[in-house]
């Protein structure tokens, strides 16, 4: 049997999973059974192929249709994909209804999704809903399950602006998009919501100060992230767990 190597990392997904995994077969969330039902489909199909396509075709890539409300790429194809995990950061001024929570900031890892958008698109799309009920890795480095993804590099704010920085090591320096807000369209209603909501698609253009070729980063297939409507019983600061896909742009 020969299978696709983002197949076989899928299929081995066990070996990078944190030891509290698969505990408990009955946590089993129906986002993780929608995940691997498509997967084994995958599998069997591939199976049953000659010639499993190991390639990273990265001219398939495309937006999800959702995303149509939001500014269409003047570019056809991004330059990478990733999968973001991480918070986004509020402040309450007190702790009543009468105030409303203000958005700091955001700090995620950045997970490289390039070839399973080039190659499983659908199984993508549903990633950020499983990646919400999985804390980061202890070690910075390892791989993020389920599907074994490389770590690409950071979201976070310098100041007010959204940065994507993936110059991740010495020999890793990819560039990076300091950005600005440049479109937004509520999450579609079947977005994964968990305490409060999921946060808005986003179009980011950059802006001055990036390093490579990038000219947008789109924040799609957003799981949780908002915050409560008011301040009421919150503390000064808090974060909220989040998981999206990122699509960078470029020439
Ligand atoms: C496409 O290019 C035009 C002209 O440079 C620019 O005004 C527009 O913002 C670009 N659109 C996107 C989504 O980047
Ligand atoms: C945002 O929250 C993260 C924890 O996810 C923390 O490390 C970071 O310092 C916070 N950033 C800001 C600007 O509050
Ligand atoms: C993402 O993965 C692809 C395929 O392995 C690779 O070509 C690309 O350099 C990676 N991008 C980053 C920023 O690490």
């Amino acid at each position: 049997m020969r299978l696709a190597p983002i197949l076989l990392s899928l299929a081995t997904v066990s070996l990078a999973a944190p030891a509290n995994f698969f505990d408990n077969a009955y946590d089993f969330s129906d986002e993780l059974s929608d995940f691997y039902s498509k997967v084994s489909q995958y599998i069997s199909r591939v199976r049953k192929s000659s010639t499993p396509s190991a390639t990273c075709d990265i001219s398939k890539i495309k937006l999800p249709a959702f995303a149509s409300g939001l500014p269409a790429p003047n570019e056809t194809v991004p330059i990478y994909v990733a999968l973001g995990r991480g918070t986004q950061n509020y402040t309450c001024a007190d702790s009543t209804s009468a105030s409303t929570p203000k958005a700091i900031g955001a700090v995620a890892n950045l997970y490289n999704a390039t070839c399973l958008a080039a190659n499983y698109p659908d199984l993508l799309e549903l990633l950020p809903n499983i990646a919400l009920s999985i804390s980061l890795p202890t070690n910075e480095y390892a791989t993020f399950p389920p599907a074994n993804l490389g770590l690409m590099g950071h979201h976070f704010f310098t100041g007010t602006i959204p940065e994507f920085n993936l110059d991740l090591t010495a020999t890793k320096q990819f560039g990076i998009a300091m950005t600005k807000k440049g479109g937004q369209i509520n999450a579609p209603t079947t977005a994964v919501k968990g305490e409060y909501g999921a946060v808005p698609w986003l179009y980011l253009s950059t802006i001055d100060g990036t390093v490579g070729k990038y000219k947008g980063v789109y924040r799609v297939d957003t799981a949780s992230g908002s915050p409560p409507d008011t301040c009421e019983k919150m503390p000064s600061s808090f974060q909220i767990q989040y998981s999206a896909n990122y699509y960078f742009f470029g020439n």
